[in-house]
């Protein structure tokens, strides 16, 4: 009992160790198998293929939501997308892999394949993008991120370059010193979506952001969904229930979250 409490006491008084969340192995990511229909269609913007998906109805063009895509990239995604432009939103999808995403079949090493997708390397096309999207009208950005695009929906937080974040199972983040910095110097309102069994952010890392993001005042909400993995607010198994709600419920919850922002500016 002593013991255990003077071992509380000497724990919480120890400098927080920083942890960077992991790629999850490309064997724990969910995949879906589907005969996916894009609607939209790739343009060149500042240099960068870009895929873009406009609603089909009137919209308001001075504002967008720009997906920052996992390391599989264009593939699983560009569906996806089109989610976001049915649900009203003119939707990017910027190519800041230039080409060059992680291969499914696990051909190539993580470690390897990162080597040429530093922040150095990925950061300037995106923000080439942001910033032509700006040029053309679009003063309100609203960013989604998911897996590796959550690291960089976190910095364009940091960095008060977008409106309103969201993201799903986000990696690479260094926890708790990135949420800190947004707590420090961010004016955006961001939304994180976790999952149960995420071998990269797991539950414990997800809670230490929302320690860290208690009182933070522009507007913070995280979801945790159980029953799935990491991958699970791109993909879903369509035969499983559990998956598909995550999956409906995650772009619910960060659709939401992006338009009330906008609104709310
Ligand atoms: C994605 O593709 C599937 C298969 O073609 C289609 O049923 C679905 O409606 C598409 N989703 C969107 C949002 O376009
Ligand atoms: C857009 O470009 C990507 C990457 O080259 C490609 O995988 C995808 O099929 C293209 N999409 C469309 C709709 O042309
Ligand atoms: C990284 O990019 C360089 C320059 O394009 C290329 O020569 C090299 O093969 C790439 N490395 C990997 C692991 O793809
Ligand atoms: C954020 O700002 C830092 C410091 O100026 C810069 O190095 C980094 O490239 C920026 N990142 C993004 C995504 O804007
Ligand atoms: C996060 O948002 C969801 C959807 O609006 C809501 O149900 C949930 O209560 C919110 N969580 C917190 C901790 O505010
Ligand atoms: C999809 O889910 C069904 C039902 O749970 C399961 O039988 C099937 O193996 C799953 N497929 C994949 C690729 O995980
Ligand atoms: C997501 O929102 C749609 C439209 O409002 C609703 O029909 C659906 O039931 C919601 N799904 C989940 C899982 O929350």
């Amino acid at each position: 009992m002593l013991f255990a409490s003077l071992a509380s006491l000497l724990l919480s008084a120890l400098p927080v160790k920083s942890v960077v969340v992991p790629q999850a192995a490309v064997s724990d990511h969910i995949f879906a198998n589907p005969v996916a229909v894009p609607t939209g269609q790739n343009v060149t913007i500042a240099g960068v293929n870009t895929y873009v998906s406009l609603p089909k109805g009137d919209f308001d063009k001075s504002r967008a939501v720009v997906i920052l895509m996992d390391v599989f990239g264009f593939g699983k995604t560009d569906n996806f997308t089109d989610t976001w432009a049915d649900a009203g939103f003119a939707a990017y999808m910027p190519d800041y892999l230039l080409g060059d995403p992680l291969p499914q079949d696990n051909s190539v090493p993580a470690d390897i394949w990162l080597v040429n997708h530093t922040e150095a390397i990925t950061t300037p096309p995106l923000l080439a993008v942001l910033d032509a999207l700006k040029v053309q009208g679009v003063y309100q950005i609203g960013v989604s991120g998911y897996c590796f695009g959550g690291l960089y929906a976190t910095r364009l937080t940091q960095n008060n370059t977008v409106a309103v974040a969201t993201m799903a199972h986000p990696s690479f983040l260094d926890i708790p010193d990135d949420y800190e910095l947004v707590k420090a110097q961010s004016h955006v309102p961001v939304q994180i979506n976790s999952a149960e069994f995420d071998t990269g952010l797991t539950p414990a890392l997800a809670d230490e952001i929302d320690q860290v993001m208690v009182g933070y005042v522009p507007g913070y909400n995280h979801t945790a969904f159980a029953g799935v993995g990491h991958g699970f607010a791109v993909s879903a198994n369509a035969s499983d229930p559990v998956q598909v709600a995550a999956k409906e419920g995650a772009f619910n919850i960060s659709s939401n979250w992006i338009r009330s922002h906008f609104d709310s500016n």
